[in-house]
């Protein structure tokens, strides 16, 4: 009889809080915040309020095509004449390192040398999928896709790595991760959400942020970070950015507010207010969730920062304030400590003037500006405000692009291998044609170099894109390329057909352009008629098709799903992902990725894993094109022997579930354990399953290890009639593959 080894994994679906320790303790730096603000002027106080993009201090945005010029009179203004505490940003170019170190220079220069209390100007940046601002750097697959990895520890590198290359840049702060949920595929910030599930989503954001911030932020290699978007952003109603969400107290509390919650315990420093609004009220000025529920409940002490102008929209666009001076009132008493203003002083201006008039107490001024301070201070920009002369040196190192191309291999999606067509023979001849197969933009999505991450003139040109990592991969001689298509429009359709008749296979990729937030609204969640016509005209052949769908949301490819061998559900997977998808097609690597959202299969059957008994009945049943979790291998698993340590449980008791995972293929690969539970029966409707647990291993073939989970009773929790959480005693039952075990609670 064979023996195989038994390892042993433990995995628990409770997560550390690891509140960020400082040199100091807590109490030391309240002492030193107090003693400044003592000494400050209201001027000086609204101003460290006040934040302005680098445009506005800027002679000449920075382009493609322009240098980024600095207005020195105009920064001195800003910080020395309005005491500006933060600048952000920069549009549409990543600067290099030395750049950076240069403007940042200049801006902490006037900061502590010219003005009366020396405070340093606090720089905030969007890096979403890495140092997306700063040339070299190491871009990481965006987060649907890092969602799709189900690798907690890669998720926490892709922090540790970002925050070394942003604050190498000079930067000590980073506008992310997003906490919102992923349960609108419409939405065009889809992508940068960790997908529909509330779990895995506290989880990898929860990861990202220990990462980044470490036990010290103001390590030479840490930045704080900021929870976006507080919070019900990412449910537009009518799937468009920026545009109203109805969510009750309820759903709120079971859906949208935990992944906040869980940043908030990992050790976030900042939040970002959502940019639009709940229930009619724009969240720039809601009280109840700014202030009653961020501070009451979930015991935020950080910064809270608007987003881009949003506090003028409340008069401009909401109309929810009568003027100007109204909007500035509202947002500050409903609980925004800075604002983004982020082109001009009228901020600054009214909010003085509110002060002056007594309209805002000066009170809530100083509790602002106190936890402005505070994050200035634990990321030690008092000792320094200075970017570290090696930055240079530590952006985009070959250890750091390993991590990124494993997390981009581990991102992608096999949805569909029809007689183990994949992995692709060497030496096969390909053609590959499509929109997404010759661009490095269409790999990496918005915030790559500018916001909409669409110039590929700005991408380095040691990159793959799909293509080239193929050629590269496969053999130049080998590979034939045509485009087909443009996203929307048949460019050779008819050649391409002609020259796949002498290929072994057809590697089609489809899917969107890059975008960015609103300029990516859009009208139909179906594929472009020209993509399909592609497939569809290639799949006459009768020659294996293999599509790899490079996209930020799951469109609806239906009609070609039946005329495809393979499929790859790609998403995202960054500036490593043309490579890390040739590794999958010549077999170099095992398929691991599973999908964070359920894939829709008509526009109009929009639903979640995690959906409601009421929702299965025939008429509306569950059936995506393919489900929440799923994602195939070169290899086969199977599970036996769950188990459950207690089969009845009180309150305060864990359960632990193990489980034995084999690999029963030919070939090593990864396999993500999912644990998903069910609350038989509750006060108010349970969903059918959630997942509350997860763990990545790695199995040799023939080899068999135990995973175990702890279960605690929060797990078992949700939101009750009367919108408080709660944990009901009853039966529940634990899935892990098609195993089950029931246990009771009393
Ligand atoms: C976005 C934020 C971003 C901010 C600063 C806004 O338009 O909604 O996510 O952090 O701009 O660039």
């Amino acid at each position: 009889m064979k023996m195989f080894l038994m390892a042993v994994i433990i995995c628990s679906v409770v997560f550390g809080a690891e509140f960020p320790k400082n040199i100091e303790s807590n109490k030391e730096i309240d002492k030193k915040v107090a003693k400044l603000l003592s000494k400050m002027t209201i001027e000086e106080k609204i101003g460290q309020m006040t934040q302005l993009t680098l445009q506005a201090v800027s002679s000449q945005e920075g382009t493609k095509n322009k240098k980024h010029i600095i207005n020195e009179k105009a920064l001195e203004e800003a910080i020395v004449k309005y005491h500006v505490g933060s600048i952000l940003n920069v549009y549409n170019v990543a600067h290099s390192v030395e750049y950076w170190h240069e403007l940042i220079t200049k801006i902490q220069d006037i900061a502590t040398k010219k003005t009366n209390n020396s405070i340093p100007v606090l720089y905030g940046i969007d890096a979403i999928h890495g140092a997306t601002f700063t040339q070299n750097s190491t871009l990481f697959p965006q987060a649907i896709s890092m969602a799709a990895t189900w690798n907690k520890e890669l998720e926490r590198k892709a922090g540790e790595i970002t925050a070394k290359e942003v604050r190498a840049s000079g930067i000590p702060w980073n506008f992310y991760p997003g906490m919102d949920l992923g349960r609108q595929v419409l939405w065009p910030r889809f992508w940068e959400t960790f997908g529909e599930d509330v779990f895995l989503t506290s989880t990898m954001g929860s990861e990202y942020i220990i990462g980044s911030q470490g036990e010290n932020i103001a390590a030479p290699d840490k930045v704080a970070t900021c929870l976006k978007h507080y919070v019900g952003y990412s449910f537009p109603m009518n799937g468009k950015d920026r545009s109203p969400a109805w969510i009750s107290e309820r759903m709120m509390r079971e859906y949208f507010i935990p992944s906040f919650e869980a940043g908030i315990k990992a050790g976030a420093m900042t939040i970002m207010v959502n940019s639009a609004e709940v229930d009619g009220i724009p969240t720039h000025s809601d009280h109840h969730l700014l202030t009653d529920i961020l501070r009451g409940e979930l015991k935020f002490t950080g910064v809270v920062v608007s987003d881009w102008e949003d506090i003028k929209r409340l008069y401009t666009r909401d109309r929810v304030a009568e003027s100007p001076s109204e909007a500035v009132k509202m947002a500050v008493m409903a609980g925004v400590d800075m604002s983004m203003v982020p082109y001009d002083y009228s901020f600054y201006t009214l909010l003085l003037e509110l002060v002056q008039k007594k309209e805002v107490p000066e009170e809530r001024i100083n509790e602002a500006v106190s936890r402005i301070l505070k994050v200035k201070m634990m990321l030690g920009l008092f000792e320094n405000p200075y970017p570290e002369k090696n930055g240079a040196s530590l952006v985009g190192t070959p250890e750091s692009q390993a991590v990124n191309l494993q997390a981009a291999v581990e991102s992608i999606v096999m949805v569909k291998n029809k007689n183990n067509v994949l992995p692709l023979k060497q030496g096969a001849k390909l053609l590959v044609t499509g929109p997404t197969s010759n661009l490095l933009s269409t790999l990496n999505g918005g915030w790559t170099f500018s916001w909409q991450g669409n110039e590929d003139a700005l991408y380095p040109k040691s990159a793959n894109t799909v293509l080239k990592a193929l050629q590269s991969k496969f053999g130049a001689d080998n590979v034939v390329y045509s485009e087909g298509t443009s996203i929307d429009k048949d460019i050779n359709t008819n050649k391409t057909v002609e020259q796949a008749k002498n290929a072994d296979a057809i590697v089609v990729c489809l899917g969107e352009a890059a975008y960015c937030e609103t300029p990516g609204n859009f009208d139909d969640l179906e594929l472009d008629a020209s993509q399909l016509k592609l497939v569809d005209e290639l799949s006459k052949l009768n020659k294996p098709i293999v599509l790899v769908m490079l996209e930020g949301r799951p469109r609806i490819i239906r009609k070609i799903v039946d005329k495809a061998d393979a499929i790859l559900v790609a998403m995202l997977p960054g500036m490593m992902g043309g490579d890390a998808i040739a590794k999958i097609l010549s077999g170099e690597a095992a398929p691991s990725g599973k999908l964070p959202f359920s894939y829709p299969k008509y526009p109009a059957a929009l639903y979640h894993y995690d959906h409601k008994p009421i929702e299965q009945r025939d008429d509306l049943k569950y059936d995506p094109q393919w489900k929440f979790g799923f994602g195939l291998s070169y290899t086969t698993f199977e599970y036996s022997n769950l188990k459950i340590d207690k089969n009845v449980i009180s309150k305060s008791e864990d359960i632990k579930v193990t489980v034995n995972v084999k690999n029963t293929g030919k070939v090593e690969a990864l396999e993500s354990v999912q644990l998903y539970l069910c609350d038989l029966y509750g006060s108010v409707s349970r969903p059918v399953r959630q997942i509350k647990g997860f763990d990545k291993i790695s199995l040799n073939p023939g080899e068999t290890k135990e995973v175990s989970f702890t279960i605690h009773p929060d797990a078992l929790s949700f939101i009750g009639r009367d919108n408080t959480r709660i944990i009901e005693e009853g039966e529940f039952v634990i899935y892990v593959d098609k195993l089950e075990q029931k246990f009771t609670l009393k």
